[in-house]
Parts: C-alpha cells; structure tokens; sequence
C-alpha cells in the first residue's frame, strides 16, 4: 500500500515549481532535516496532578524502505535528549515486511525514560506482520500494547497508558483495553496509530490526550494549502494539537516516509508534549 500512486508523486513534482530541483530538495533535505516539536497539552481542572508530564512520541519509521539506520539513530538520540518521562512508539515501524524491525530495534534499544518505552502498531505493522514486529519490539524491552493498558504514576498520581490495535485494521478496541474503568479510575493517554479514531473516544471524561501518527502531516504540503493528500482514518486531525469535548489529540508527522520518500513543507517529527496544569 502506497501513500502516493506514481502518477500522483510526478505531479506533486511538478506542482513543485521548479519540478527536479523540488524533488531534489524533498528527497534529499527535508526528508532529514528532524524537527523537535514541543506541546504544551492544557489539563482539565480534576487532571492538574498531571501537570509537567513530558511524553515524548515518534512514529512512522517505515523502516523497510530504506533502511536508514544513522538517520534512526539521530531520532533516538534526540529523543533522550529530551529527557521524557515517557515514550510512546505509535506505529509503522516497516511498510511491507517485518525482518527489518529485527535492525531497527537495536537503535530503539537505546530509548530511556523513567516510566518505560510503550509501542502500538499501525496499519502496516499489521500488513507486514504484527506477531513478528510485537516480538522484535518486545525483545528490546519496548512494552507493545494491543487493547491493553498499563497503569503508570508520576510523583505518585496514578494514570493509565492505553494501547489499541489498528483502527485500519478493525484492531482497535478502547473498551476492551480499560475493560474496568467507571469514573473514578485515573485519567487515561491513549495512544493508537490512526488519528480519526478520536472521534469515537473524545467524549470519554477521563481521557487527557490521544497519541497518532500515520498522516505524515500529509508529507507532501502545498503552501498556504497543507496536505496534498491523506490516508484513510487521517483525514479528520492531520498534524499538531487539537481539542474536541474537552480532550486532546496530538498528531506527529513521524520520521519516515513511502513512496515518493520525499517531504515538503511538512520534515521529520519527534514529538514532546508536556501536560501543564489548567490556567
Ligand atoms: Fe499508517
């Protein structure tokens, strides 16, 4: 499954003005030219416990493709840089097979942070084999949640962290992943691949913030236009922050990209955002 149908790609090209010199730019430049993104993700009133949480996110390696391993290696240093609290891997770590991820994962080894390293699949991870990409992140110590949440404190105020399969891919299942919750349990991130998802789950009172990635922020964006074109359950939220019924979705660009591997207005993006109390 391609972002871009060929004829698409040489258009965009084309539309690039100066046609070569725009690929040129895209492939060569901005596809490497990381981005560190820093959010600031106001919490409701009953949630300000929260407040100074730093999560750090990352997504869409697609590794498979090209197999940039120094380029990987630079987004995992950057990340620790940050110093988080909290990572989350949010899906499509190859494209169309999984032994790659056997290579990716001894860079994603290197991730640290306080309350652990957390992944969930995409669409393609699912495509290309979610047993095989779930063992290979787990064999590094990175807890893969599938329908399933993990219950995390910081300075002693519990929340929970839930993962979902592929929303794509009929996978995901927020109920089944807090299948105890009433009103009084903590206040949940939820991280799942496919950002339209929200729009089933941001009614929920106890979610803070949803994680995505799987847009690319478009990864081709035309000036005082944006994305050019976007994949199936990432139409609705494309990149950055936004607030539906009083939560919150963050949206990264991710690092990689498919065919035509090219990024215009649109580079690589490690994500931190940090929870901040209610003003
Ligand atoms: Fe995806």
């Amino acid at each position: 499954m391609k972002l871009f149908s060929r004829r698409a790609a040489i258009r965009l090209g084309l539309l690039g003005g100066a046609g070569g010199g725009s690929l040129a730019y895209g492939s060569l430049l901005e596809r490497h030219h990381l981005v560190v993104e820093k959010t600031r993700c106001p919490l409701k009133k009953e949630h300000a416990d929260l407040a100074e949480l730093k999560i750090a996110m990352v997504a869409d390696f697609h590794f498979d493709e090209l197999q940039e391993g120094e380029f990987v290696s630079k987004c995992v240093e950057k990340i620790n840089d940050q110093k988080p609290d909290l990572i989350v891997l949010c899906g499509d770590y190859v494209s169309h097979e999984s032994k790659p991820v056997e290579a990716l994962c001894e860079h994603l080894d290197k991730l640290n942070a306080p309350l652990g390293v957390f992944a969930v699949l995409g669409n393609h991870d699912y495509w290309a084999g979610a047993d095989s990409v779930t063992k290979q992140l787990t064999r590094v110590g990175i807890q893969v949640l599938r329908n399933q949440a993990e219950t995390l404190s910081y300075h002693r105020h519990p929340f929970q962290l839930a993962g979902l399969g592929s929303a794509w891919e009929r996978k995901a299942d927020f109920k089944a992943a807090l299948p105890h919750s009433t009103v009084t349990s903590p206040p949940v991130i939820l991280a799942v691949h496919e950002p339209d998802y929200f729009d089933r789950v941001c009614k929920n009172p106890r979610l803070i913030l949803q994680l995505s990635g799987h847009t690319h922020g478009g990864q081709v964006c035309a000036p005082f236009y944006g994305a050019m074109i976007l994949p199936s359950w990432g139409k609705n939220y494309i990149s950055g922050l936004y607030r539906r019924h009083d939560s919150h979705i963050y949206v990264t660009r991710g690092v990689g990209t498919l065919f035509p591997h090219v990024r215009f207005c649109c580079p690589p993006e490690i994500s931190l955002i940090t929870l901040v109390a209610p003003n």
